[in-house]
């Protein structure tokens, strides 16, 4: 028999009852919590590395177009389609193009047309860049994908 000091017993469906009701709660509150995170992207996304250069139809042969947001040169050929990076290998400036290639503004390094490094501290030559077709036909540069120099991309 309990004593007056002793709190009464709970009788057990109270218990199961309340620790229903708190369960529930824990739930709801959890459930909260994961919507208000929801807005918030758990990634931060980088920026592609592909890009679409145009349709092969735009390009007659002989045509040079330079992509100045990727520093991507893109020539057409009677061989195909190649991509050329025009971030020096040395410390990543852009090179320029001049008389017979390029040339980086940085430190002076030179290369021929092909990319390949003729002087300076660049300790190679400059990257070859992959090309695939794209679903549409469009041309896509890969500028993390580096190919053989003198790979034309055929169509
Ligand atoms: S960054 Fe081009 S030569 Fe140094």
């Amino acid at each position: 028999m309990p004593g007056r000091l002793e709190p009464d017993p709970i009788p057990r469906r109270d218990f199961i009852g309340i620790y229903g009701l708190w369960a529930a709660a824990l739930a709801i509150f959890g459930s909260i919590l994961g919507m208000m995170r929801l807005p918030k992207p758990r990634v931060t996304p980088e920026a592609s590395t592909k890009f679409r250069a145009g349709t092969p139809a735009e390009f007659s042969p002989g045509t040079v177009k330079i992509i100045p947001e990727y520093n991507v040169r893109l020539l057409a050929t009677e061989q195909g389609f190649a991509a050329m990076s025009l971030i020096c290998p040395h410390l990543g400036c852009v090179v320029r193009e001049s008389v017979d290639g390029f040339l980086c503004p940085c430190h002076g390094s030179r290369f021929s047309l092909q990319g390949t490094v003729l002087a300076g501290p660049a300790p190679r030559s400059l990257q070859w860049l992959s090309i695939t077709q794209a679903i549409d036909g469009s041309l896509v540069v890969d500028t993390a994908q580096e190919t053989e120099p003198g790979t034309f991309f055929q169509v």
